[in-house]
């Protein structure tokens, strides 16, 4: 079996394109390199001492998505590739438009052209806007606060739409939490230009010296201590999550949507705790005003992932703490893109 793994350079198609490996499928990644570099790529090989076919291509340009599927016989694709920055997206809305909606737009048609209609897509807990109660299971409303998840949404409405004009296509549509960690082998992980806007990878910088301390948007949450509440959920998790995505989707169930997270909520506190516990640092923080747009507490029910793909996640807090804490101490330039 061969998958096309979008954006597989990035921080979890690099992950996944690990597991894949491991399961003996065949790799085929189309990446432009806009958010990650090759590296990644070689050190994915280092890691699991498989080889894999990589095309520096932009999936705005519908030729270059040809050319792949000219030249392999794909049977399934994981769409990864996308631009994912919220705050950035509401300055930039056309730019996220175009990339996200329509790069998917040009995939699908590619796709459907050369007969491949089994595809994985990578949404996000953020079609869920604001819930009204905790757990969130799938069949919650959605919503979108900003054009980032409003990308995520109209994707998730055309996959389906494209299934309701030809049942043949199967569609997974994966909604992640909050991935964080990194490779247990240190050699792959989160890269993020400039500061990071994710509390995690800005943790990290905190505790390798680079950054001076973390701002926690607000402590006036109704949550446990009042700091914001996520389903942080290991980058090794998920990445298994599309693995047994596959043979479900190799039923041709039509469209099927999950929720990848571990149900488990932490506070903004708890994670700063944590990364202490693991790193052994120190790690400063202020208390500062709530970011707009932020949600008090999110997280998943994951249960029909659980009886339906039999995934669960199984990586603890410390274990999201501890491989960070490796990925960053290793990599303090990340990959020196
Ligand atoms: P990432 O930025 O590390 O990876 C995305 C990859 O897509 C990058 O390597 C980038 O170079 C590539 N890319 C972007 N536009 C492209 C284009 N036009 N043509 C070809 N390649 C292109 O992000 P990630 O964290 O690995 O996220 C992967 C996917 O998961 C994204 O679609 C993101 O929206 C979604 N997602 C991420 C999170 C998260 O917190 N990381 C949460 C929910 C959903
Ligand atoms: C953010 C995106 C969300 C996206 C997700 C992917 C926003 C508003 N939301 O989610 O759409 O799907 O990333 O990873 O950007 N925090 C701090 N200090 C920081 C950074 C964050 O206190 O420097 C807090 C936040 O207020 C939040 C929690 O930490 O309570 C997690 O924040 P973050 O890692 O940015 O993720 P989300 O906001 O959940």
């Amino acid at each position: 079996m061969r998958i096309l793994v979008t954006g597989g350079a990035g921080y979890i198609g690099s992950h996944t394109s690990v597991e894949l490996l491991n399961e003996n499928y065949d790799v085929v990644v189309l990446d432009n390199l806009s958010n990650s570099c090759e590296e990644a790529l070689n050190r994915v090989k280092n890691i699991t001492g498989k080889s894999l076919e990589f095309y520096k291509a932009d999936i705005l340009n519908k030729q270059d998505i040809h050319d792949i599927f000219s030249r392999h016989k794909i049977d399934a694709v994981i769409h990864f590739a996308g631009l994912k920055a919220v705050g950035e997206s509401v300055g930039i809305p056309l730019k996220y438009f175009h990339n996200n909606i329509t790069g998917t737009l040009n995939l699908l048609e590619v796709m459907d052209d050369f007969n491949v209609k089994n595809i994985v897509f990578s949404s996000s807990a953020t079609v869920y806007g604001d819930p009204a109660s905790l757990p969130i299971k799938e069949d919650f409303p959605l919503s979108a606060t900003n054009p980032y998840g409003r990308t995520k949404l109209m994707i998730e409405e055309i996959l389906q739409d494209l299934y309701v004009s030809d049942n043949r296509w199967n569609i997974a549509l994966l909604r992640y939490f909050n991935p964080v960690g990194a490779h247990e082998s240190g050699q792959i992980g989160e890269d993020p230009e400039g500061i990071p806007n994710n509390l995690v990878p800005y943790i990290s910088k905190v505790a390798v010296g680079l950054l001076d301390k973390v701002n926690v948007f607000g402590n006036d949450y109704d949550t446990s201590d009042g700091t914001g509440v996520r389903d942080y959920i290991h980058v090794k998790d998920l990445a298994i999550g599309h693995i047994k995505t596959l043979p479900k989707l190799f039923t041709k169930p039509g469209v099927v949507i999950y929720n990848l997270g571990t149900g488990q909520g932490y506070s903004v506190l708890e994670m700063i705790k944590g990364f202490e516990k693991t790193s052994g640092k120190e790690i400063s923080y202020k208390i500062a005003d709530r970011r707009p747009g932020d949600i008090a507490a999110c997280f998943a029910d994951p249960l029909k992932a659980k009886k339906e793909l039999n995934w669960q996640a199984v990586k603890t807090l410390d274990d999201m703490c501890k491989d960070t804490w490796r990925w960053q101490k290793n990599n303090p330039d990340g990959y020196q893109k």
